[in-house]
């Protein structure tokens, strides 16, 4: 089966072709950034106006790279939740429209559960597994049973990891996307310049979670009293600190969870899984499989739905053309152990 995969929760206009969930025939990323850049965070109003604006040359570019015409794909596979609603309009109403004009079958996908899928289209992975999906939307930690079966049982409390990295960067002009910026800051910084505090959020329903406002407020408010912004040294070390203490902070409630739940095998995704620091921590997880995307496929991208989406359709699983786009993330939270 080659599903059509439509993605455009935030800032990336993306679709893909992916055959039987595994092989990815065409994978054509519309990258935002430049346009949001001026105001250091995507604008939601200007991203679903430019997925307006690029959709259709999007998803024809994906049919080209693939060789294949419309009629060609057996279904189409689009990210209804959770994201920046304006955006998901777009790409939900483009694949009803579409999906409605070839007469083929239609499935709205979660995109978290899309970003867990992405290390499926490179890696055999069986299940169970420990989902870590670190974006910058969300933070979540998850035990993963089958493709669609997810008990979230960490989260954050408070702001995203990748938000945390976006608005330090943001408040001492490092660039952006800020993670990107900070981790090529971070190269070269000493990340013991600093000492920042690791929130001990540790008890009953709150084992797994993390929290990335006292740290992100913890740099801001500290840090300004030493910061020269003429001055690349303090640059450099802070990006490597606050890097540093944010992967910290979920790298101890991924231990914590691997310990009590007696998982052996590590799966994550997400934007900021695309970070250096992080991935090196989680391939040194002793005695655990870890697998983790490669750098495209980490941030968001049209193959990870066309992948998720071609197990609902091979079951026969479709969605109701009255679905719609949801900013949150699903209720599927559950108390764990
Ligand atoms: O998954 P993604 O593309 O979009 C969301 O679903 O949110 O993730 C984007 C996030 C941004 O916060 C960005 O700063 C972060 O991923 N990011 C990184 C790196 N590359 C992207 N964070 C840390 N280090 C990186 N190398
Ligand atoms: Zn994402």
């Amino acid at each position: 089966m080659k599903i059509l995969g439509i993605e455009t929760s935030c800032d990336e206009c993306s679709a893909s072709i992916v055959e039987d969930g595994r092989r990815i025939l065409s994978n054509v990323v519309a990258t935002q950034i430049e346009l949001h850049k001026p105001y250091s965070g995507v604008v939601p109003e200007i991203a679903s106006r430019l997925h307006t604006e690029w959709i259709m040359t999007v998803v024809k570019d994906s049919f080209k790279q693939a060789s294949l015409n419309m009629y060609d794909i057996d279904g189409i596979a689009v990210t209804s939740r959770p994201g920046l609603v304006g955006s998901l309009l777009v790409g939900l109403s483009f694949a009803k429209g579409l999906a409605l004009a070839l007469n083929k079958p239609f499935i709205a996908v979660d995109h978290i559960r899309a970003h867990l899928y992405a290390p499926y289209l490179e890696y055999d992975i069986s299940y169970p597994y420990l989902g870590v999906l670190v974006s910058g939307g969300h933070t979540v930690i998850s035990k993963v049973t089958e493709f669609d079966e997810m008990d979230v049982i960490g989260t954050t409390i408070d702001d995203a990891c990748g938000e945390a990295f976006d608005k330090v960067a943001k408040h001492y002009g490092l660039g952006y996307p800020g993670g990107i910026a900070i981790d090529k800051l971070s190269e070269k910084g000493n990340p013991g310049a600093f000492d920042f505090p690791n929130p001990s959020l540790h008890k009953g329903d709150h084992r797994y979670d993390v929290s990335y406002s006292g740290l992100k407020t913890a740099v801001i408010n500290q840090l300004d009293q030493f910061w020269n912004g003429k001055d690349e040294k303090s640059n450099k070390n802070i990006a490597a600190s606050f890097q540093r203490a944010a992967v910290n902070i979920l790298m101890l409630r991924i231990k914590r969870a691997l310990k009590d739940t007696g998982l052996t095998r590590v799966v994550a995704g997400g934007g900021v899984v695309a970070n250096s620091l992080l991935r090196k921590e989680l391939l040194a997880l002793k005695n655990v499989e870890t697998l983790i995307p490669s750098m495209s496929l980490c941030t968001d991208n049209g193959a990870m739905i066309g992948g998720l989406g071609f197990h609902y359709l091979e079951r026969g699983i479709e969605s109701d053309f009255s679905v719609n786009a949801s900013a949150r993330v699903q209720a599927f939270r559950k108390k764990y152990p």
